[in-house]
């Protein structure tokens, strides 16, 4: 069973406008990084395609041309929960979303996985939050972090870790975890 063409193309109608950009959530898309959320989230109004049953007639989507977005290499039944995750990771990056001062600076923002967080209690079933987090010297802890982040990177997705740039001091460090 698949959408047929004139249904779609008459709901394009109805919300196009001059400055949309048409996202077709399919598994045959490239798939959702945060770049191209960041990159999405910039566009002024956004179209989300779904297809459901085993698609969309082709002739529709190639008069509309989309870009194809999957999240991810398996297949869903519909592009209704691909289509609300582009739209929660984009619109954190909408004004007003997210509190003033929220972290942006999660996961793969800057190419690596973030580093380890904690919050009270400072001891928990015998586990302490590491001293240096309690230090307050702000420069150790930005340091601390970002060792943190490589070597969480490292542990868990090394190949991430070909696109991100280290200092020599970070390069060494690196090192020494392979060792
Ligand atoms: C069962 S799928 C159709 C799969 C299609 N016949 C194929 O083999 O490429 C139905 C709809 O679910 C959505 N969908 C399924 N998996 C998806 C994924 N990984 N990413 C984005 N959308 C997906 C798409 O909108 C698709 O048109």
């Amino acid at each position: 069973m698949l959408i047929k063409p004139d249904v779609v193309w008459d709901s394009f109608n109805s919300v196009k406008s001059d400055v949309a950009k048409v996202i077709y959530l399919s598994p045959q898309g490239k798939n959702l990084s945060q770049g191209k959320v960041e990159e999405l989230a910039k566009e002024e109004h956004l179209i989300l395609l779904c297809g459901h049953y085993e698609g969309i007639d082709q002739r529709v989507i190639d008069k509309i041309n989309p870009e194809e977005i999957s999240i991810g290499d398996y297949i869903l039944t519909g592009g209704e929960l691909p289509a609300m995750i582009l739209i929660d990771s984009v619109s954190r990056y909408v004004d007003g979303v997210l509190k003033k001062g929220s972290k942006l600076d999660e996961s793969f923002s800057n190419g690596l996985l973030e580093y380890p967080q904690y919050t009270k209690p400072e001891e928990f079933e015998g586990m302490k939050v590491p001293e240096i987090l309690l230090s307050g010297h702000h420069k150790n802890i930005d340091k601390w972090r970002r060792r943190e982040a490589i070597k969480n990177t490292y542990y868990k997705r090394k190949e991430l870790l070909e696109n991100v740039n280290l200092s020599e001091e970070e390069k060494e460090f690196l090192e020494s975890l392979k060792n």
